[in-house]
Protein backbone atom coordinates (compact mmCIF):
# COMPACT_ATOMS: atom_id res chain seq x y z
CA UNK A 1 0.00 0.00 0.00
CA UNK A 2 1.06 3.99 -1.03
CA UNK A 3 1.41 5.12 2.50
CA UNK A 4 -0.37 9.17 1.80
CA UNK A 5 -0.52 11.70 4.99
CA UNK A 6 -2.69 15.40 5.28
CA UNK A 7 -3.08 17.51 8.40
CA UNK A 8 -4.92 20.68 9.03
CA UNK A 9 -4.27 23.37 11.17
CA UNK A 10 -7.74 24.86 11.50
CA UNK A 11 -10.70 26.17 10.35
CA UNK A 12 -11.59 29.89 10.01
CA UNK A 13 -9.50 32.87 9.25
CA UNK A 14 -5.63 33.08 8.91
CA UNK A 15 -4.61 36.93 9.18
CA UNK A 16 -2.70 38.25 6.34
CA UNK A 17 0.30 38.58 9.12
CA UNK A 18 -0.22 34.81 9.91
CA UNK A 19 -0.30 33.59 6.71
CA UNK A 20 3.85 32.49 6.63
CA UNK A 21 3.68 30.52 10.23
CA UNK A 22 0.63 28.91 8.96
CA UNK A 23 2.03 28.02 5.88
CA UNK A 24 5.29 26.97 7.65
CA UNK A 25 3.93 25.29 10.52
CA UNK A 26 2.09 23.47 8.57
CA UNK A 27 4.44 22.14 5.95
CA UNK A 28 6.75 21.14 9.00
CA UNK A 29 4.19 19.09 10.57
CA UNK A 30 3.48 16.81 7.31
CA UNK A 31 6.76 16.44 6.74
CA UNK A 32 7.33 15.05 10.29
CA UNK A 33 4.73 12.90 9.58
CA UNK A 34 5.61 11.50 6.18
CA UNK A 35 8.82 10.77 7.29
CA UNK A 36 8.09 8.19 9.36
CA UNK A 37 5.55 6.65 6.88
CA UNK A 38 8.43 6.94 4.73
CA UNK A 39 10.73 4.76 7.28
CA UNK A 40 7.56 2.25 7.90
CA UNK A 41 6.07 3.71 10.69
CA UNK A 42 2.77 3.02 11.27
CA UNK A 43 0.23 5.48 10.71
CA UNK A 44 -0.83 6.19 14.63
CA UNK A 45 3.07 6.99 14.99
CA UNK A 46 2.64 9.40 11.85
CA UNK A 47 -0.65 11.60 12.89
CA UNK A 48 1.15 11.42 16.89
CA UNK A 49 4.35 12.62 15.46
CA UNK A 50 2.57 15.75 12.95
CA UNK A 51 0.61 16.78 15.47
CA UNK A 52 2.85 17.00 18.54
CA UNK A 53 4.67 19.53 16.03
CA UNK A 54 1.84 21.79 15.65
CA UNK A 55 0.87 21.62 19.23
CA UNK A 56 4.61 22.69 19.60
CA UNK A 57 3.90 25.81 17.57
CA UNK A 58 1.80 28.84 19.33
CA UNK A 59 0.75 29.66 15.56
CA UNK A 60 -2.07 27.12 16.11
CA UNK A 61 -4.60 26.55 18.56
CA UNK A 62 -3.26 23.52 20.39
CA UNK A 63 -1.63 23.21 23.18
CA UNK A 64 0.67 26.30 24.06
CA UNK A 65 -0.61 29.39 22.29
CA UNK A 66 -4.31 27.76 22.47
CA UNK A 67 -7.62 29.38 23.10
CA UNK A 68 -8.83 31.38 26.64
CA UNK A 69 -11.57 30.94 28.20
CA UNK A 70 -14.15 33.01 30.22
CA UNK A 71 -11.75 32.55 33.24
CA UNK A 72 -8.60 33.59 31.29
CA UNK A 73 -7.34 29.80 31.09
CA UNK A 74 -6.08 27.69 28.69
CA UNK A 75 -7.82 23.88 28.42
CA UNK A 76 -6.98 21.10 25.75
CA UNK A 77 -8.95 18.02 24.01
CA UNK A 78 -7.44 15.64 22.21
CA UNK A 79 -8.01 11.62 20.59
CA UNK A 80 -6.92 9.75 18.13
CA UNK A 81 -8.98 6.87 16.23
CA UNK A 82 -6.98 3.66 14.13
CA UNK A 83 -8.65 1.64 11.44
CA UNK A 84 -7.56 -1.47 12.42
CA UNK A 85 -9.64 -2.72 15.17
CA UNK A 86 -11.55 0.87 15.67
CA UNK A 87 -9.75 1.34 18.89
CA UNK A 88 -9.70 5.23 20.10
CA UNK A 89 -8.08 7.12 23.08
CA UNK A 90 -9.03 10.83 24.19
CA UNK A 91 -8.64 13.29 26.82
CA UNK A 92 -10.99 16.70 27.33
CA UNK A 93 -10.53 19.69 29.52
CA UNK A 94 -6.85 19.42 30.52
CA UNK A 95 -3.90 21.64 31.46
CA UNK A 96 -1.12 20.21 32.55
CA UNK A 97 -0.30 18.21 29.59
CA UNK A 98 2.22 19.25 27.26
CA UNK A 99 1.07 16.81 24.07
CA UNK A 100 -2.89 15.77 24.52
CA UNK A 101 -2.44 14.05 21.45
CA UNK A 102 0.50 11.47 22.86
CA UNK A 103 -1.76 10.94 26.07
CA UNK A 104 -5.08 10.15 23.64
CA UNK A 105 -2.28 7.75 21.54
CA UNK A 106 -1.65 6.17 25.07
CA UNK A 107 -5.02 5.65 26.14
CA UNK A 108 -5.53 4.20 22.46
CA UNK A 109 -3.10 1.47 23.43
CA UNK A 110 -4.03 0.81 26.57
CA UNK A 111 -8.10 0.89 26.27
CA UNK A 112 -10.37 2.82 24.35
CA UNK A 113 -11.92 5.62 27.06
CA UNK A 114 -11.90 9.30 26.93
CA UNK A 115 -10.54 10.39 30.02
CA UNK A 116 -11.78 14.18 31.51
CA UNK A 117 -9.70 16.62 33.77
CA UNK A 118 -7.78 15.17 36.72
CA UNK A 119 -8.11 11.84 35.61
CA UNK A 120 -6.63 12.28 32.33
CA UNK A 121 -3.85 14.49 34.21
CA UNK A 122 -3.27 11.63 36.45
CA UNK A 123 -3.13 8.60 33.78
CA UNK A 124 -0.87 10.79 31.68
CA UNK A 125 1.95 11.50 34.69
CA UNK A 126 2.07 7.86 35.41
CA UNK A 127 2.29 6.96 32.14
CA UNK A 128 5.80 9.19 32.15
CA UNK A 129 3.95 11.57 29.52
CA UNK A 130 5.45 14.95 29.25
CA UNK A 131 3.57 17.71 31.77
CA UNK A 132 3.12 21.62 31.95
CA UNK A 133 2.63 23.65 34.01
CA UNK A 134 -0.78 25.62 33.26
CA UNK A 135 0.68 29.09 32.52
CA UNK A 136 3.10 27.80 30.20
CA UNK A 137 0.08 27.10 27.60
CA UNK A 138 -0.63 30.94 27.53
CA UNK A 139 0.84 32.92 24.58
CA UNK A 140 1.10 36.76 25.31
CA UNK A 141 -0.93 37.21 22.04
CA UNK A 142 -3.64 35.59 23.53
CA UNK A 143 -3.64 37.41 27.49
CA UNK A 144 -3.38 40.72 25.64
CA UNK A 145 -6.24 39.86 23.57
CA UNK A 146 -8.41 37.98 26.21
CA UNK A 147 -7.38 41.15 28.45
CA UNK A 148 -8.75 43.65 26.37
CA UNK A 149 -12.10 41.22 26.76
CA UNK A 150 -12.26 41.59 22.63
CA UNK A 151 -14.85 40.09 20.90
CA UNK A 152 -13.65 36.26 20.09
CA UNK A 153 -11.56 36.72 17.07
CA UNK A 154 -11.96 34.57 13.87
CA UNK A 155 -8.70 33.08 14.59
CA UNK A 156 -7.96 29.30 13.19
CA UNK A 157 -8.79 26.52 15.32
CA UNK A 158 -7.94 23.38 16.06
CA UNK A 159 -5.18 20.91 14.34
CA UNK A 160 -5.47 17.10 12.96
CA UNK A 161 -3.91 14.62 10.98
CA UNK A 162 -4.67 11.37 9.19
CA UNK A 163 -2.67 9.31 7.69
CA UNK A 164 -2.48 5.43 5.59
CA UNK A 165 0.46 3.56 6.14
CA UNK A 166 2.00 0.50 4.10
CA UNK A 167 0.30 -2.41 5.91
CA UNK A 168 -2.87 -0.36 4.66
CA UNK A 169 -3.85 1.08 8.00
CA UNK A 170 -5.37 4.37 8.56
CA UNK A 171 -5.63 6.75 11.74
CA UNK A 172 -7.18 9.80 12.41
CA UNK A 173 -6.04 12.37 15.08
CA UNK A 174 -7.42 15.88 16.48
CA UNK A 175 -6.35 18.16 18.69
CA UNK A 176 -7.18 21.83 19.97
CA UNK A 177 -7.19 24.45 22.57
CA UNK A 178 -11.63 25.11 21.97
CA UNK A 179 -13.14 27.89 21.32
CA UNK A 180 -12.04 31.65 22.53
CA UNK A 181 -14.03 32.64 25.48
CA UNK A 182 -15.10 29.29 25.53
CA UNK A 183 -17.20 28.63 28.98
CA UNK A 184 -15.16 26.81 31.68
CA UNK A 185 -15.68 23.06 31.61
CA UNK A 186 -16.82 23.28 27.96
CA UNK A 187 -16.14 20.49 25.87
CA UNK A 188 -16.69 20.78 22.06
CA UNK A 189 -16.17 17.88 19.37
CA UNK A 190 -12.35 17.31 19.19
CA UNK A 191 -12.28 14.22 21.58
CA UNK A 192 -15.49 13.06 20.49
CA UNK A 193 -15.06 10.09 18.17
CA UNK A 194 -17.39 10.16 15.08
CA UNK A 195 -17.72 14.25 15.50
CA UNK A 196 -14.14 15.35 15.44
CA UNK A 197 -12.21 12.22 13.99
CA UNK A 198 -13.25 8.87 12.54
CA UNK A 199 -11.30 6.04 11.36
CA UNK A 200 -12.52 2.55 9.83
CA UNK A 201 -11.07 0.57 6.70
CA UNK A 202 -13.08 2.51 4.00
CA UNK A 203 -11.12 6.33 5.61
CA UNK A 204 -10.43 8.46 7.78
CA UNK A 205 -11.31 12.24 8.70
CA UNK A 206 -9.77 14.76 11.39
CA UNK A 207 -12.65 18.09 11.67
CA UNK A 208 -12.27 21.00 12.62
CA UNK A 209 -14.72 24.09 13.45
CA UNK A 210 -17.15 24.84 16.09
CA UNK A 211 -18.61 22.18 17.66
CA UNK A 212 -21.39 23.03 18.61
CA UNK A 213 -21.73 22.64 14.43
CA UNK A 214 -19.92 19.84 14.47
CA UNK A 215 -21.19 17.27 16.81
CA UNK A 216 -24.80 17.85 15.61
CA UNK A 217 -24.23 16.49 12.55
CA UNK A 218 -21.42 13.81 13.30
CA UNK A 219 -18.97 15.32 11.23
CA UNK A 220 -16.58 13.10 10.52
CA UNK A 221 -18.56 9.47 10.39
CA UNK A 222 -20.41 11.59 8.20
CA UNK A 223 -17.74 12.30 5.62
CA UNK A 224 -16.79 8.38 6.42
CA UNK A 225 -19.83 7.12 5.30
CA UNK A 226 -20.11 9.47 2.36
CA UNK A 227 -16.82 7.77 1.00
CA UNK A 228 -19.12 4.23 0.23
CA UNK A 229 -21.38 6.57 -1.06
CA UNK A 230 -25.47 7.87 -0.29
CA UNK A 231 -25.95 5.15 2.40
CA UNK A 232 -23.44 3.75 4.37
CA UNK A 233 -21.70 0.52 3.64
CA UNK A 234 -19.52 -0.89 6.12
CA UNK A 235 -18.39 -3.69 3.73
CA UNK A 236 -15.32 -1.52 3.01
CA UNK A 237 -16.31 -0.75 -0.51
CA UNK A 238 -14.79 3.17 -1.15
CA UNK A 239 -17.40 4.32 -4.15
CA UNK A 240 -16.86 7.92 -3.30
CA UNK A 241 -13.69 10.31 -3.54
CA UNK A 242 -11.99 11.75 -0.58
CA UNK A 243 -12.58 15.43 -2.04
CA UNK A 244 -16.56 14.30 -3.25
CA UNK A 245 -17.05 13.02 0.16
CA UNK A 246 -15.17 16.40 2.49
CA UNK A 247 -17.33 18.45 -0.09
CA UNK A 248 -20.79 16.74 0.78
CA UNK A 249 -20.18 16.69 4.31
CA UNK A 250 -19.40 20.15 4.71
CA UNK A 251 -22.60 20.51 3.21
CA UNK A 252 -25.06 18.65 5.32
CA UNK A 253 -23.22 20.64 8.04
CA UNK A 254 -24.02 24.02 5.51
CA UNK A 255 -27.77 22.82 5.46
CA UNK A 256 -28.80 21.33 8.91
CA UNK A 257 -26.62 23.91 11.32
CA UNK A 258 -25.28 26.91 11.18
CA UNK A 259 -21.54 27.96 11.81
CA UNK A 260 -18.16 26.94 10.42
CA UNK A 261 -16.19 24.08 10.19
CA UNK A 262 -13.81 22.08 7.77
CA UNK A 263 -12.40 18.50 7.21
CA UNK A 264 -10.08 16.17 5.75
CA UNK A 265 -10.35 12.89 4.47
CA UNK A 266 -8.60 10.07 3.13
CA UNK A 267 -9.48 7.14 1.57
CA UNK A 268 -7.97 3.53 2.13
CA UNK A 269 -6.01 3.76 -1.25
CA UNK A 270 -4.45 6.97 -0.13
CA UNK A 271 -6.59 9.70 -2.32
CA UNK A 272 -7.03 13.05 -0.30
CA UNK A 273 -9.92 15.31 -0.45
CA UNK A 274 -10.50 18.31 2.23
CA UNK A 275 -13.43 21.14 2.51
CA UNK A 276 -14.67 23.47 4.78
CA UNK A 277 -17.17 26.55 4.80
CA UNK A 278 -14.59 29.72 5.99
CA UNK A 279 -12.37 31.57 4.77
CA UNK A 280 -9.33 29.98 5.21
CA UNK A 281 -8.51 26.62 6.18
CA UNK A 282 -4.57 25.18 6.11
CA UNK A 283 -3.58 22.40 5.23
CA UNK A 284 -1.03 20.58 3.79
CA UNK A 285 -0.40 16.78 2.07
CA UNK A 286 1.67 14.48 0.86
CA UNK A 287 1.65 11.12 -1.23
CA UNK A 288 4.29 9.04 -3.06
CA UNK A 289 2.97 10.34 -6.19
CA UNK A 290 4.20 13.91 -4.97
CA UNK A 291 8.25 15.28 -5.39
CA UNK A 292 7.48 17.50 -2.39
CA UNK A 293 4.46 18.21 -0.10
CA UNK A 294 1.55 20.61 -1.28
CA UNK A 295 0.13 23.22 1.55
CA UNK A 296 -2.00 26.03 0.73
CA UNK A 297 -4.30 28.14 3.02
CA UNK A 298 -7.36 28.02 0.82
CA UNK A 299 -8.68 25.93 -1.63
CA UNK A 300 -9.02 28.16 -4.67
CA UNK A 301 -4.96 28.75 -4.71
CA UNK A 302 -4.88 24.68 -4.63
CA UNK A 303 -7.06 24.30 -7.51
CA UNK A 304 -5.52 27.55 -9.77
CA UNK A 305 -2.05 26.07 -9.36
CA UNK A 306 -3.47 22.51 -10.13
CA UNK A 307 -5.24 23.52 -12.92
N1 LIG B 1 -13.50 22.24 17.33
C1 LIG B 1 -13.06 22.60 18.59
C2 LIG B 1 -14.08 22.93 19.53
O1 LIG B 1 -15.20 23.27 19.17
O2 LIG B 1 -13.80 22.91 20.70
Amino acid sequence: MKPAIIIHGGAKTIAADKAKANTEGCLAAVQVGWEILQQGGNAKDAVEAAIRVLESDPTFNASVGGSMNTDGKVFLDAAMMESEHLNWGGVAVVNRIAHPISVARKILEDRSYLLVGEGAELFAAKQGCEMCEPNSLIIAEQQEQWQQQQVPCDRPETVGCVALDRYGHLAAGTSTGGLEFQPVGRVGDTAIVGCGLYADSRGACSTTGDGESVIPVVLAKTAVDLLSGETASMDGNVVCHPEVAAERAIEVLKQRVEGEAGCIVLDRHGRIGWAYNSQDMAIAYMTTDLQQPVVCLQKDQHLAKTI
